[in-house]
């Protein structure tokens, strides 16, 4: 792990590498029904793309997901306490955690961490200019991986993460009670977890939610090919691939995938993966809970859940949870 200092703010590097995505592309597009793993929806064009996705219209969950932390803002950090080492995973621009930031006293710290190194760093070095005594330590990971947090940390603070957006309805449930396990081994025996959880609706909403009419989505959708073309060297034509985004109601989950507008075949570093008209590569799965669907699942992670914040037309919610032994 390389490790940066920048003045006041100390970069942590655990970057991703070529090899990993080329492998993680070859298999995914060679299984029988193809795909890709959603993180790599993340360049830096692709998270320009979802930060105007967060903002259109008909993308509720953030403008909901905000409003709900500014109204309870005051019980959300009575409940944090004092003392506390901020850590957020996929911390974007970092724009929810302002509220945050500016009502949590006695702040130990933030760590910001975030896949992409470009986002990360403009972002964090934006919060240092409105923050200048905060301590910030940016983390470049793949949260879902192992990674290893800054060595100079303050150890007695009481750990919280915080993970909003409903990122964890970007796995499946297995996976999300491992990566919430996970989450439970950092923050340690009664530490917390502050997360945005999606819930079940109108799939109407849903389905307008993932087909935005300005086509922002698509757009975020199928750059996974430019950058598979660009960073792998492969040769996809863009202009025959389409996005295609729908709620599935027995998954309870929104999925994205892309579909080959034409019999063809593409070229990946000395691979040729053939795709037949219609066929698809599932892109991203976006899960919604019932409030009682969530707490079970958090509880196969040892957490129990402390508290549950929703708009008034129950779009979404914003949860408190504690762990216990994992
Ligand atoms: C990041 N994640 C919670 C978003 C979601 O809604 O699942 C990603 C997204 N995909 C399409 N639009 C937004």
């Amino acid at each position: 792990m390389e490790n940066t200092v920048q003045s006041s703010l100390n970069y942590y590097d655990n970057e991703p590498e070529r090899d990993a995505f080329l492998n993680d592309v070859t298999l995914g597009l060679q299984k029988q029904a193809k795909e890709l793993p959603c993180k790599y929806l993340y360049d830096e064009r692709g998270s320009i793309l979802f930060d105007k996705i967060c903002e259109l219209d008909e993308y509720y969950p953030t403008r909901t997901e905000l409003n709900i932390m500014q109204t309870y803002v005051d019980e959300i950090v009575a409940r944090l306490g004092q003392n506390v080492l901020l850590i957020e995973y996929g911390s974007g621009s970092s724009l929810k955690t302002r509220v945050l930031l500016d009502n949590l006293s006695g702040l130990a710290g933030y760590i910001p961490i975030d896949i992409s190194k470009e986002h990360l760093l403009n972002a964090a070095a934006k919060l240092k200019k409105i923050y200048p005594d905060l301590n910030v330590h940016p983390v470049c990971a793949d949260y879902t991986d192992l990674f290893r947090l800054p060595d100079d940390i303050p150890s007695s603070a009481s750990r919280v993460v915080y993970f909003p957006g409903s990122t964890i309805g970007n796995f499946n449930p297995g996976d999300a009670v491992k990566f919430l396990h996970s989450i439970n081994n950092i923050v340690g025996s009664s530490g917390q977890l502050l997360l945005g959880v999606d819930l079940k609706k109108d799939p109407n909403v849903l389905h307008r939610a993932y087909n935005d009419r300005s086509g922002i989505t698509a757009s975020f959708n199928c750059n996974i090919l430019t950058r598979i073309n660009r960073d792998l060297g492969a040769n996809f034509n863009t202009e025959q691939f389409k996005h295609y985004a729908f709620f599935n109601p027995s998954h309870g989950r929104v999925e994205m995938h892309i579909i080959s507008l034409a019999d063809q075949t593409v070229q990946i570093n000395g691979s040729t993966i053939k795709f037949a008209t219609g066929e698809s590569i599932h892109t991203e799965s976006s899960y919604k809970y019932t409030v009682h669907e969530f707490t079970e699942l958090a509880g196969k992670a040892g957490f129990t859940v402390e508290r549950v914040w929703t708009d008034e037309d129950e779009l979404f919610s914003v949860q408190l949870l504690r762990a216990g032994a994992s």
